[in-house]
């Protein structure tokens, strides 16, 4: 199986102690980080902007994958210049997706497409050529800690099938849910990168032990 990677969400981290939280996840060896930003309109809750990520562009050196929940996101893309690697907008808010993701690449980040629970797949069929990764959600997004959607992952593999078919190079993120007893699903469906927020930020182990026991799951151990 090739190899998956982790990206744990800082949602459901201690803001108050969100640099050693980063650090923490960076030292568990980690690949990437991923970053919510939320507008209270496009998901009822707000999280942060540009400045927070800003700030921690300083603390780590983990790529940054940064999650758009927000409405007119082309409005938001311009504030992340520099220091997001990889920019995701939803289709269901981006109705010149490729212009969109035209001004993603202008300002030299990778550019993702997301996709909601209740958005058929055809919605995101005209973006796959262009995309450097679709990222699947497997709950509706607002909030960490919810149970993933399990017939998500049909729509991974259906997705998975639809990317090899025809030839494209773009990677797909599963987020949601994720957690060590369904992350062996998940890339069996066909995600390459993972994104586990409360499965990596949680009351019930270190940030070490709930990175070693994902990947111990992907390992099948
Ligand atoms: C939710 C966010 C997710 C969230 C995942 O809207 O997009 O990235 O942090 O949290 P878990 O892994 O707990 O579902
Ligand atoms: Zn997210």
């Amino acid at each position: 199986m090739r190899p998956i990677k982790l990206a744990p969400s800082i949602l459901t981290a201690d803001f108050g102690r969100l640099a050693d939280d980063v650090r923490a996840a960076e030292a568990a060896g980690v690949d990437l980080l991923h970053l919510d930003v939320m507008d209270g309109r496009f998901v009822p809750n707000i999280t942060f902007g540009h400045q927070l990520v800003e700030a921690l562009r300083k603390v780590t050196s983990l790529p940054f994958d940064l999650h758009l929940m927000v409405v007119e996101p082309e409005r938001q893309v311009p504030l992340f210049e520099g220091i997001a690697d990889t920019i995701n907008v939803h289709i269901e808010v981006s109705p010149h997706i490729n212009r969109t993701l035209d001004s993603i690449r202008k300002l030299g980040a990778k550019c993702g497409v997301c996709i909601n629970p209740g958005t058929p797949v055809e919605a995101i069929i005209e973006s796959l050529s262009d995309v450097d990764q679709v990222m699947v959600m497997t709950i509706n997004p607002g909030w960490g800690g919810q149970q993933m959607i399990p017939r998500q992952l049909e729509k991974v593999a259906r997705i998975r099938g639809l990317l090899d078919g025809g030839g494209y190079g773009a990677g797909i993120m599963i987020d949601g849910g994720v957690k060590a007893g369904n992350a062996a699903a998940c890339a069996a469906a066909g995600a390459d990168t993972l994104v586990c927020g409360s499965s990596v930020y949680n009351a019930e182990r270190s940030v070490a032990e709930s990175v070693a026991a994902l990947r111990a799951a992907l390992r099948g151990a």
